[in-house]
């Protein structure tokens, strides 16, 4: 049922702020502002490192989740695209543990990565949708998303959720290895608790101007993304969020990267949208967004309110949020990604919920 939707993936995104509360209260204790312990089945506090892998969207969050479980945890993370990743006979030790992230906990690639790890004697966790699935069968620790059913092809409240789940994780790791000290913990989980309502006020906030930008971006033939940090995965997130459901090309990419090959492309025919909240890369992005200002591309800049009062570029459009903490900025810029693509397929009149020549479940090589 899509209620007063039009398509499933429009209900899905606004679902969002419910469906991580409610993921989230099944990882931290919002009355005393902890985290709880993550399953013993995976000792976080001795470990040496992670091994996570995923496809596609999964595969993205699972990159977010790089960041954060080197940064909060000083745990070292291997990571991979599922296809790739079962094949490369990487060494792998016990000290280690794996993890994989899948929505269905059916895909092919996926399960296929667990049984590498678990035959390498890893410690194995499941960060699924379907609890009842092949994936979470086979680990030793499930994390539950408990997102709902997600029936849009394109991926929007499951890679919230994983990435909610993420956070608390990374979190839980931190504690667990004396990292996070009680304050900092505190303070963390209090940003998390702010989150949904911070997503409900956003929805409501972009909503007219995602429909009307999606006109404009629906004239053009390639799109591409940038970000730096966590917003470089998101970057990632919104090229193949774009080109699955609009079927226009989109490329994301690290910012850095722009002058390493990409910049060939920019022209007044290729928009560029960047992803930067004002956080400690921020310069950085604005000094790339200057060199496709200079060629004459077209941006599309996703920030926050510090952000757009600090940079003084044209743009063909600025999408301004609040000022968020950092550990929530990745979920919260999420938002506008998603809408912009999904207004786009709307505009462009594609079959949002079922894509051409895509599966919602992977379940063959
Ligand atoms: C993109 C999308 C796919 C899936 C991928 C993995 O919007 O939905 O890229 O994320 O096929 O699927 P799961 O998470 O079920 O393993």
């Amino acid at each position: 049922d899509k209620g007063n939707h039009r398509h499933f993936m429009e209900k899905e995104i606004y679902e969002q702020p419910e469906v991580i509360s409610h993921a989230l209260s099944h990882y931290v204790d919002f009355a005393d502002h902890t985290v709880k312990p993550a399953d013993a089945a995976i000792d976080f506090k001795n470990l040496r490192g992670l091994a996570i892998s995923a496809c596609g969207t999964a595969y993205l969050a699972g990159l977010v989740g790089k960041y954060w479980f080197e940064r909060y945890a000083r745990l070292p993370v291997e990571i991979d695209v599922a296809s790739e990743f079962r094949y490369r006979e990487m060494p792998l030790s016990p000290d280690q543990a794996a993890l994989f992230i899948s929505q269905s906990g059916e895909t092919a690639d996926t399960l296929a990565s667990l049984r590498y790890c678990k035959d390498s004697g890893l410690k194995i966790g499941a960060i699924v949708n379907v609890k009842e699935s092949t994936i979470a069968r086979e680990a030793d620790a499930v994390f539950p998303i408990l997102a709902g059913p997600e029936i849009g092809v394109a991926s929007t409240k499951a890679f919230t959720c994983q990435l909610a789940v993420m956070a608390s994780l990374a979190i839980a790791a931190g504690k667990a290895r004396g990292l996070i000290t009680p304050a900092d913990e505190n303070e963390l989980v209090r940003h998390l608790a702010e989150m949904p309502r911070i997503m409900s006020k956003v929805l409501n906030l972009i909503q007219p101007q995602m429909e009307s930008l999606s006109r404009e971006l629906s004239r053009f033939k390639d799109v591409l993304y940038l970000g730096r940090g966590t917003s470089y995965p998101l970057a990632l997130e919104g090229a193949l969020k774009l080109k699955e459901i609009s079927y226009i090309h989109a490329e994301g990419y690290a910012a850095g990267e722009l002058k390493h090959g990409p910049i060939a492309l920019i022209d007044e025919n290729m928009p560029v949208i960047v992803i930067a909240p004002h956080d400690r890369f921020f310069d950085k992005t604005v000094s790339n967004m200057q060199e496709v200002a200079a060629r004459g591309g077209k941006i599309i800049f996703i920030t926050d309110e510090k952000g757009a009062a600090s940079s003084k570029l044209e743009t063909m459009a600025t999408i301004v949020l609040p000022n968020v903490a950092e550990i929530i900025a990745p979920m919260v810029f999420s938002l506008p990604i998603q809408l912009l693509a999904y207004h786009t397929a709307v505009f462009m009149g594609t079959d949002v919920d079922q894509p051409r020549n895509l599966a919602k479940s992977v379940t063959v090589e």
